[in-house]
């Protein structure tokens, strides 16, 4: 890819408010020219790298995906999700979850991974967060506020003397 960083450097000759005698010096409308291109793309790779990093891979997911927990085990405690709030957890697979509990004993597994472009959505008080782009979801995974329009998908899991475990039964 060529640019104008790598132009040579050679002075405009339509550039009459400028008449200097030094080659190879830049006047300051060549600098400024130069200057905006770096910030320019300086600003785009920010914009990609913020697309591309957050656990998601930067790609559309506005479709939820199934996700069964996998393996079994003990994901959590039922006393380790606070109550009115959310506890991330990973399961056997290394899948991220939400584990919520909007009232007493009642336990709901949710993908972690946003609707929206695939980052992964925090516990934030009494909601979801995301904090890639803000989507915001409710406890139950229903979608609250964009960009993302979609719920989280729940995921199966099921409680048995106090411990959280993957899938239904
Ligand atoms: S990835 Fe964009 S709001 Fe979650």
């Amino acid at each position: 890819m060529s640019s104008l960083l790598d132009a040579p450097n050679t002075p405009d000759p339509n550039d009459h408010e400028h008449a200097s005698n030094c080659v190879g010096c830049l006047d300051r409308r060549q600098m400024l020219k130069r200057a905006g291109l770096v910030t320019a793309g300086v600003a785009a790779a920010g914009v990609l790298a913020a697309c591309g990093s957050g656990g998601g891979g930067g790609s559309t997911n506005d479709t939820p995906s199934e996700n069964t927990g996998g393996g079994s085990g003990a994901l959590a405690k039922v006393s380790d999700v606070p109550e009115g709030g959310a506890l991330s957890v990973e399961d056997a697979d290394g899948n991220e979850l939400l584990l919520t509990q909007a009232s007493a004993g009642t336990i709901v597994a949710l993908s972690a991974i946003c609707t929206h472009q695939g980052c992964t959505v925090k516990g934030d008080g009494g909601e979801l967060l995301c904090p890639c782009h803000g989507s915001v979801f409710d406890l139950s995974g229903a979608n609250v506020s964009g960009p993302a329009r979609k719920p989280l998908s729940e995921v199966d899991v099921h409680v048995v003397d106090g411990e959280v475990l993957a899938g239904k039964t």
